[in-house]
């Protein structure tokens, strides 16, 4: 066991820095034609996906908070209708599904019962193709689907999923700079764009793994809290989802994530000065929404840590706590800005003496319903 976990102290911890590897293996051989399409993101995927016009995409747990990504890039930049739904809500609904609908599936293990079910429900009522995002070969629903995009995280063992998270947002980043080049979203890019982010991101991965420490000293800030609230828009709203659920998974805090937006809808009311609130707040069309929100939470109380990048002049003041990713990009950022909550709840986790790697009551892979 200690071997396999080599200089780490828990298999988490060494997934989270196993991460800008696991991300160069999943891009590895699939953006360097100059044309780079569907085929060379996986084979016969350019005819399975002919004729798409909208896209379903079902998944649980983290593989949810990075579908729920996923629609925010689709829906931009391929033009793509994109609807995201909790397997095990989605399998015992009659739900409508169009014709043209592209599945798609994104599990770690491939053997979700839910996710899986979904698949199944679907496939009965004669609707396809199926698309899954798997970590695992030949796993069920690998064999399940017709084309699977695999992601090369390797094993991962800790149960709060860390790099399965980051190689799915750069898969489903791959495949949406892929259909983008034949169907285009209002924020369209060039898939030249795409790809240089892409070939960046491991190295700005290892940039914000650079954050250790300074998020291990924000850590310690949580001991003694219950609640913790998580902000973001955007493509960053799922991001602070998935923060929550880390800090929740665990350290047992109990932790919630909100649109900054629906913030005076109610969370306002929680708003007080032990509740700390963490702020997603990267330099996009956003920014300045996000940092009115950013007031409203501090004139009532509440500590803030604003995560944020250089550039853009931080916001200073009491009861704010700065924390810069040095070099997000900007396609790519809702990767990046995932790096420091993991290391927060890692952090949080191991200052409490929980079980970082095996948190009470979860299980890795959910295959019962
Ligand atoms: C469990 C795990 C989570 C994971 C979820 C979905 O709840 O504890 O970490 O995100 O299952 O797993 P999957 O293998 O389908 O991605």
């Amino acid at each position: 066991d200690q071997v396999e976990r080599g200089q780490y102290r828990h298999f988490m911890q060494k997934e989270i820095f196993e991460q800008p590897a696991a991300v160069a293996e999943t891009l590895e051989g699939r953006i360097e034609r100059p044309d780079w399409g569907l085929d060379d993101i996986a084979d016969g995927l350019a005819e399975t996906w002919s004729g798409v016009e909208e896209v379903l995409i079902l998944a649980c747990g983290t593989s949810y908070h990075a579908a729920q990504v996923a629609r925010y890039w689709m829906e931009a930049h391929a033009g793509l209708p994109t609807a995201v739904e909790v397997a095990s809500e989605f399998r015992y609904r009659d739900p409508v599904v169009r014709p043209g609908t592209a599945i798609i599936a994104i599990s770690q293990s491939g053997e979700t019962a839910d996710t899986l079910a979904a698949v199944r429900e679907l496939r009965a009522h004669g609707h396809g193709p199926v698309l899954a995002i798997c970590n695992v070969r030949e796993s069920s629903l690998d064999r399940e689907a017709d084309t699977t995009l695999y992601t090369e995280a390797g094993p991962e063992i800790g149960v709060a999923s860390t790099k399965a998270f980051t190689t799915q947002l750069t898969v489903l980043a791959l495949l949406t700079a892929a259909a983008s080049k034949s169907s285009q979203g209002a924020a369209w890019q060039d898939p030249g764009v795409w790809r240089e982010e892409l070939r960046a991101l491991p190295r700005r991965l290892h940039g914000a793994l650079e954050l250790d420490e300074s998020m291990r000293r924000v850590a310690a800030g949580l001991l003694g809290r219950e609640h913790a609230l998580f902000l973001g828009r955007g493509p960053f709203y799922p991001i602070a989802m998935e923060g929550a659920l880390k800090l929740k998974e665990i350290s047992y805090i109990h932790a919630e994530s909100y649109p900054a937006g629906e913030l005076k809808h109610g969370p306002l009311a929680l708003v007080d000065e032990d509740m700390p609130v963490f702020v997603l707040a990267p330099n996009n069309q956003l920014l300045d929404k996000v940092l009115s929100n950013l007031e409203e939470v501090r004139t009532r109380g509440g500590d803030v840590v604003v995560l944020t990048e250089p550039g853009q002049g931080p916001p200073t003041g009491e009861g704010l706590e700065v924390v810069e990713l040095p070099d997000p990009g900007a396609l790519l950022a809702p990767v990046l800005y995932t790096i420091p909550l993991q290391l927060l709840a890692y952090h949080t986790a191991v200052l409490k003496g929980t079980d970082v790697d095996q948190p009470r009551n979860l299980a890795k892979s959910v295959t019962v319903e």
